[in-house]
Formats: structure tokens, C-alpha cells, sequence
């Protein structure tokens, strides 16, 4: 096989890439070797800012196939017929941990989906969780904040995340979860996705739906207990990377069915839970799940850092047919996440290859970092709209119904009949009695440290959630008391 010839990144052939140039056999290095001062600054490069949340992940490349037909809920070309076939980007993720976290530790997984439609990427950028710990989005950066390191002690806190939660009783139904056996999944392909938030769906008689979205993973559920996963991590902290990658590596391509929940728009008035907040599920006797298609992910990318780092993932990215809803969570990620790519990545993020559309992009966004591509053809006189020379226009076919919305403007507290706690109970009471033990163990072990005041607080949210619920973390604490002293 001939080698192909090393050089420079400005493409010229290198002589030598093992000894610098120097002065004599014993003597300095010269400035002018311009390939070591090369090979040096692009090492002090090879870092960009771990993403602020999700930084631990793990992805690969697939293919989305249509089972069912759904047309008649939405116009968007990738459900437009059954055997439909688009290609997809899959990352998943811890939350709180860096990008050198264990992977097995307990915490909600990220399930982000990006699918190269005809008409535009659309991600999907859901947890493992049908719901999560706030209903606005004001509060993320306070949460997020808890997760993540003390700033004296460098360490994670106890303390900090029990006093936010015992504060935000939003929160226990995705505490609940956490803290089951679902905290831990044994790998990405042994768990659940959902799209989480309330979306909309538009058909081509401009009828809206409100939308949820579940993939059901075909490999089973498969979850570590807190004492399993420390063995785990003592072997090793790759766990999720060497299961995903080996088993694409060895054709066990992992598959997960993707359900919809659909609600016409005028339940949403009706409903006795307010839809649109994501602390809370629709119940499936009242809007059962439908199937839509299977995904399968089948190519380890040829570049981890290419696609799974470069990956820009953002519920902005929708399509026509497919919109959002006044979750206001949502509200707030719609603006959040394409501000974190041009902060991470750069201005043109979108033209990397991990997140360039299939479909053709004509736009006016100009000049700035990584503008590497062309004019895509038009008429280079046609930099501004409106323009008499060519340039790309509107497509007024593709606008999306309008949307009726009614209200004073105000700072509202939820004030919806279900309040938070028939949910959180409704999921224990499902759990058998091993799954409540081991919950009630797992709570406590997440409590070690907690002031006695904050513990208080929470058990009056789990008292309220089920007696039950309250009395087992009570009886579950002390025990660890005991353990301990
Ligand atoms: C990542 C913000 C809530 C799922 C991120 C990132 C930001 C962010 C800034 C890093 C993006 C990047 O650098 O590429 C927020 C804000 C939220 C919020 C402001 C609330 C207002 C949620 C919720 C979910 C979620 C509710 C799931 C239902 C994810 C996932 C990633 C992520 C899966 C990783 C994306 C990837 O794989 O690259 N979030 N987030 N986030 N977030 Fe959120």
C-alpha cells in the first residue's frame, strides 16, 4: 500500500516529524521550525468548552424508518409515507458530569436525535425521563448549579441539591424516577427516550395536534443498583462508550420504536393537569401511545470529535409540521441551546458535518468564523432581502397555522388540579416492594450529609406524594444512620 505523504495543514510535504531543527548537534531549537511551532499550537487547540451540561456522551449514526402512517396529524416530509427512510445523528449523555465522568453514575440521560429530513434537520432532544425537575425555565441555571461543584469544596453537593428540591416540590416526580431503578441504566441502549416536552404537530388541512414523543427501546430495560455500578466504575469508567461502540461495531445494531401521544388542540382547555408542564405525564388511558417508526443505529462515526463533540443539538431545530407549544421550559430552550453552539463551536456551527442539513441551505448570515462555504450558486449581487438579483426567497406554503393564545401578562404559579404530588404518588404505588426498598435506599444514600432541616422539608413532600413514601425513606434513613456510626 503506498503511504500517503505527511505536511503541513497549509499542505506542504513535512522532511521530518520526529527532530526539531537546532543550531548544531547540541545546541537550541531555531524559530523558524515552522512544523514544530505548528504541531505545538495546534495542541493547545485541541480543547473546545465541554458542553455546560451533558458533557459526558456517547453517539453514533442510524436510520429512521416510518411503520405507521401519521399524515393525517402532520405535514412533515420524514413521516410522509410508510418505509420512509432518513438519516440520523444519536447522542446520549449524563447531565451533571464532565466530559471524564464514570458513565454508570446515577443521573437522568440525555437522548438527543437529530434527523436529516429533505426540509431541514429536526432534533429531538429528550432525556430518559418522561418529565423533569422544573416547570420554568427560569430556574435551570439555579438547578443546574446544584448538580454541579461546590465552589469552595470543588465537590458535588448533597446538601445543595436536597435543599433545591426540598424547595421546588415540582420536582419529585423526576426524583422519584431518579432515584428508582431507572437512575442507572446499565447502557444507552437498555433505556427509554422521550421527547419530554408537549410539542405540535400541523397537517396539510392546517389542523394543529399536540404532540408527545416516546421511543421504546427493543434491547429491554437494564438497570445497575447503587452497589453494582460501584464495581462497575472500579473497572471501568467507560462502560456506556465500550457498549454502544462494540455492540455497532459487532452488527447488534440497537433499535428503539417511536411513539407518539396526540392530543387534539382543544383539550388542551379541558384537561384537569395543564399539558404543556413538564413535570407531568398524560395519562395513557386518555391519549394511548402510537406508533410511528423504528430507528436503528448502525455506523460508529469515523470521528468521535467530528460528530459526537461537534454535534449541535438544539429544540429550535424543527420543521414544517412540526412546532412547539407554550411549555415554558421548552420556551426557554428554544432560545438556550443555539446560544451555547455559537459560544461552543462558532458562528457557523451548522455548516459542520455533524450538523449539515441534507437539504439545500440558502440564507442571508453573512461573514464571521468558519465561513467556509460558498454562495451555493446564487448570484453573489444577492447579499441582502429584498433583492432584485436572484437571491433565495420566502415560502409562504411552509408557515405554520396560527396559534390562539389568550391571558394577562403576569409571573402565574401552576394552579392546575393535579398539584405535584398525585403523579410522584401514582409512580410509587406502581413500584413492588423491592423496587420501594431499593428506592427508599437510594434516597437515602443520596442524603448522606444533609442537614437534618432540609431532610425535614423533603420527607413532608414525600409523606404528601404517600405515607408510604415517607415512612420508607424515614425508616431507610435511619438505618444508613446506624451504618454509619
Ligand atoms: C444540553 C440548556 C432543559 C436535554 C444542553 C446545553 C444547554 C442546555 C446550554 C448544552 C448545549 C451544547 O453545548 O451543545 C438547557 C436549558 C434548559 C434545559 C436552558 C431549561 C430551560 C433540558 C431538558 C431536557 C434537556 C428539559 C430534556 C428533556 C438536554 C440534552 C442535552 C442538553 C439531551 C445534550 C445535547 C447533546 O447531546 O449534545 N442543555 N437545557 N435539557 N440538554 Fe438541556
Amino acid at each position: 500500500m503506498t503511504k500517503k505523504k505527511l505536511t503541513t495543514s497549509a499542505g506542504a510535504p513535512v522532511p521530518n516529524n520526529q527532530k526539531s531543527v537546532t543550531a548544531g548537534h547540541r545546541g537550541p531549537v531555531l524559530l523558524q521550525d515552522y512544523q514544530l511551532l505548528e504541531k505545538l499550537a495546534h495542541q493547545n487547540r485541541e480543547r473546545i468548552p465541554e458542553r455546560v451540561v451533558h458533557a459526558k456522551g456517547w453517539g453514533a449514526q442510524g436510520t429512521f424508518t416510518v411503520t405507521n402512517d401519521i399524515t393525517k396529524y402532520t405535514r412533515a416530509k420524514i413521516f410522509s409515507e410508510v418505509g420512509k427512510q432518513t438519516s440520523m445523528l444519536a447522542r446520549f449523555s449524563t447531565v451533571a458530569g464532565e466530559l471524564g465522568a464514570a458513565d454508570t453514575e446515577r443521573d437522568v440521560r440525555g437522548f438527543s436525535l437529530k434527523f436529516y429530513t429533505e426540509e431541514g434537520n429536526w432534533d429531538l432532544v429528550g432525556n430518559n425521563t418522561p418529565v423533569f425537575f422544573i416547570r420554568d425555565g427560569y430556574k435551570f441555571p439555579d438547578f443546574i448549579r446544584t448538580q454541579k461543584r461546590h465552589p469552595k469544596t470543588n465537590l458535588r453537593s448533597n446538601e445543595a441539591m436536597w435543599d433545591f428540591w426540598s424547595q421546588t416540590p415540582e420536582s419529585l416526580h423526576q426524583v422519584t424516577i431518579l432515584m428508582s431503578d431507572r437512575g442507572i441504566p446499565q447502557t444507552p441502549m437498555h433505556m427509554n427516550g422521550y421527547g419530554s416536552h408537549t410539542f405540535s404537530f400541523w397537517n396539510n388541512d392546517e389542523e394543529r395536534f399536540w404532540v408527545k414523543f416516546h421511543m421504546k427501546t427493543q434491547q429491554g430495560h437494564k438497570h445497575y443498583t447503587n452497589e453494582e455500578t460501584a464495581a462497575v466504575i472500579g473497572q471501568t469508567r467507560e462502560k456506556f462508550q465500550e457498549e454502544l461502540y462494540g455492540a455497532i461495531e459487532r452488527g447488534d445494531y440497537p433499535k428503539w420504536k417511536m411513539m407518539i401521544q396526540v392530543m387534539p388542540e382543544a383539550d388542551a382547555e379541558k384537561t384537569a393537569y395543564n399539558p404543556f408542564d413538564l413535570t407531568k405525564v398524560w395519562p395513557h388511558a386518555d391519549y394511548p401511545l402510537i406508533e410511528v417508526g423504528e430507528f436503528e443505529l448502525n455506523k460508529n462515526p469515523d470521528n468521535y470529535f467530528q460528530y459526537i463533540e461537534n454535534a449541535a443539538y438544539s429544540p429550535s431545530n424543527v420543521v414544517p409540521g412540526i412546532g412547539f407549544s407554550p411549555d415554558k421550559v421548552l420556551q426557554a430552550r428554544i432560545f438556550s441551546y443555539a446560544d451555547a453552539h455559537r459560544y461552543r463551536l462558532g458562528t457557523h456551527y451548522e455548516a459542520l458535518p455533524a450538523n449539515a442539513p441534507i437539504s439545500e441551505v440558502n440564507h442571508y448570515h453573512k461573514d464571521g468564523a468558519m465561513r467556509f462555504f460558498d454562495n451555493g450558486n446564487t448570484n453573489p449581487d444577492a447579499y441582502y432581502e429584498p433583492n432584485t438579483k436572484g437571491g433565495p426567497v420566502e415560502d409562504p406554503s411552509v408557515a405554520e397555522p396560527p396559534m390562539k393564545i389568550e391571558g394577562d401578562v403576569n409571573r402565574y404559579e401552576e394552579n392546575d388540579t393535579f398539584g405535584e404530588y398525585k403523579q410522584p404518588g401514582d409512580l410509587f404505588r406502581l413500584f413492588n416492594d423491592e423496587q420501594k426498598d431499593r428506592l427508599f435506599n437510594n434516597i437515602a444514600a443520596a442524603m448522606q450529609g444533609v442537614s437534618m432541616e432540609i431532610i425535614e422539608k423533603q420527607l413532608v413532600h414525600f409523606d404528601k406524594a404517600d405515607p408510604e413514601y415517607g415512612n420508607g425513606v424515614r425508616k431507610a434513613l435511619n438505618l444508613t444512620a446506624q451504618n454509619l456510626y
